[in-house]
C-alpha cells in the first residue's frame, strides 16, 4: 500500500508531481492548510505532512495523526511546529535551510533601500499625479552607503546580508549569543557587539534571528528608544521578534525614521497604525519568494518526506 502524504497547499514546480508518483498525495487548499477537511477529517490516515509556516503543528493535532512519521516544513523557520511534541511522538521534523538564504537577503536589502530612499512613497506620489516637477527638496531620504548596519543573528541569511552590505561600503555590527569564528567575522567585516550597543550605534538594523522564547518581543520600546534619530529597522525574520505597537509609536514620534517589514506579529493581520504610516514599506512575507527558491523548497520538502518514508535519514532533519 502506498504511503499517504498530505500537502498543505499547491506548491510551485514539479515536486508534487514527483511525490505523487511515489505516494498517495492529497493537496489541501491554499490558506486552509491543515484545517482543510481533507486533512482534518482523516488526520490519522496520513504518514507524512508537508506543512507551511502558516500551519500550526501542535500536540492536539499530532494526537489526531497517529500514523504520522514526518512533518516536512516548507520553510527554514520551524516556530510553527512544536518540536518537543514531535520528538515525544517520534515524528521527524524537517525544514528547507540554505536554499532561501540569498533570496531572503535580497529582499531584506531591497526593503532597506526602499525604506531609506523612500521608494514606495515616490511610487505612490508618481501614480497619484503628485510629480509635478523636480525639486531639490523632494523625498529626501537616508544615506545608505558607508553607514552602519546592525545585523541581529549572523547566521546564513544574516551573513548573506552582510556580504551585500560590504558592496555598499557599510560597517557591519552583529549581535548573537555566541560570536562567529574570528576568521569568518573578519572576512565579513563584522564586529560582534551586544544587542544594546547594536541598536544604539547602527543606522540600519536588520533582523535575521529565529523566533525562539529568547527572541520573542526582543525589539521592544526600550531598544527602539535607544536607536539613532532617523534610523531604519528591517524585519524579514519573524514578526513576533518585534513589539509592533512599540514600533508603530517609534515611527510616529521617533527616533526611528523608517521601517521595512516583510513579517508581522499576527499574520496576515497588520497593525492599522503601521499601514497608515508613509515611512513603512510593507511586503506580505515574501522573503523566499523567487521562483527558483520556492520550487527548490518544495522539492527539498518532498525529498525529506520520501527519505523518512523509505527509512532513510532525511537531508534536512531539524531534530
Ligand atoms: C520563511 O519565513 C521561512 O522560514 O522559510
Amino acid at each position: 500500500m502506498k504511503a499517504r502524504v498530505f500537502v498543505s497547499a499547491p506548491l510551485p514546480g514539479p515536486a508534487l508531481a514527483g511525490l505523487a508518483g511515489r505516494a498517495e498525495v492529497v493537496v489541501g487548499q491554499t490558506r486552509l492548510g491543515l484545517e482543510d477537511p481533507a486533512f482534518a477529517r482523516a488526520a490519522d490516515s496520513f504518514d507524512a505532512v508537508v506543512t507551511l509556516l502558516t500551519d500550526r503543528v501542535d500536540e492536539a493535532r499530532l494526537g489526531r495523526a497517529a500514523r504520522l512519521k514526518v512533518v516536512a516544513n516548507v520553510a527554514v523557520g520551524v516556530d510553527n511546529v512544536d518540536l518537543e511534541a514531535c520528538a515525544a511522538r517520534g515524528v521527524v521534523v524537517t525544514n528547507t535551510p540554505g536554499v532561501l538564504t540569498e533570496a531572503t537577503a535580497d529582499l531584506a536589502f531591497g526593503l532597506l533601500l526602499c525604506a531609506a530612499r523612500r521608494v514606495c512613497e515616490g511610487d505612490r506620489l508618481v501614480r497619484e499625479g503628485g510629480f509635478t516637477g523636480w525639486s531639490p527638496t523632494m523625498l529626501l531620504g537616508a544615506r545608505v552607503h558607508g553607514k552602519a548596519l546592525g545585523i541581529v543573528g549572523l547566521g546564513r541569511i544574516g551573513q548573506a546580508v552582510a556580504r551585500r552590505a560590504r558592496g555598499f561600503g557599510m560597517h557591519v555590527l552583529y549581535a548573537q549569543p555566541r560570536p562567529l569564528a574570528e576568521g569568518l567575522a573578519r572576512a565579513l567585516g563584522a564586529t560582534h557587539v551586544s544587542t544594546k550597543t547594536l541598536f544604539a550605534e547602527s543606522d540600519f538594523v536588520s533582523l535575521h534571528c529565529p523566533l525562539t522564547p529568547e527572541t520573542r518581543g526582543l525589539v521592544g520600546g526600550a531598544l527602539l528608544a535607544s536607536m539613532k534619530p532617523g534610523s531604519v529597522l528591517v524585519n524579514t525574520a519573524r514578526g513576533a521578534c518585534i513589539d509592533e505597537a512599540a514600533l508603530a509609536r517609534s515611527l510616529v514620534s521617533g527616533p526611528l525614521g523608517a521601517a521595512g517589514l516583510d513579517v508581522f506579529e499576527d499574520e496576515p493581520k497588520v497593525l492599522p497604525e503601521l499601514v497608515l504610516r508613509p515611512n513603512v514599506v510593507l511586503t506580505p512575507h515574501i522573503g523566499s519568494a523567487d521562483r527558483e527558491t520556492r520550487e527548490k523548497m518544495a522539492s527539498m520538502a518532498a525529498d525529506n518526506v520520501m527519505a523518512v518514508l523509505e527509512g532513510r535519514e532525511p537531508p534536512n532533519r531539524v531534530r
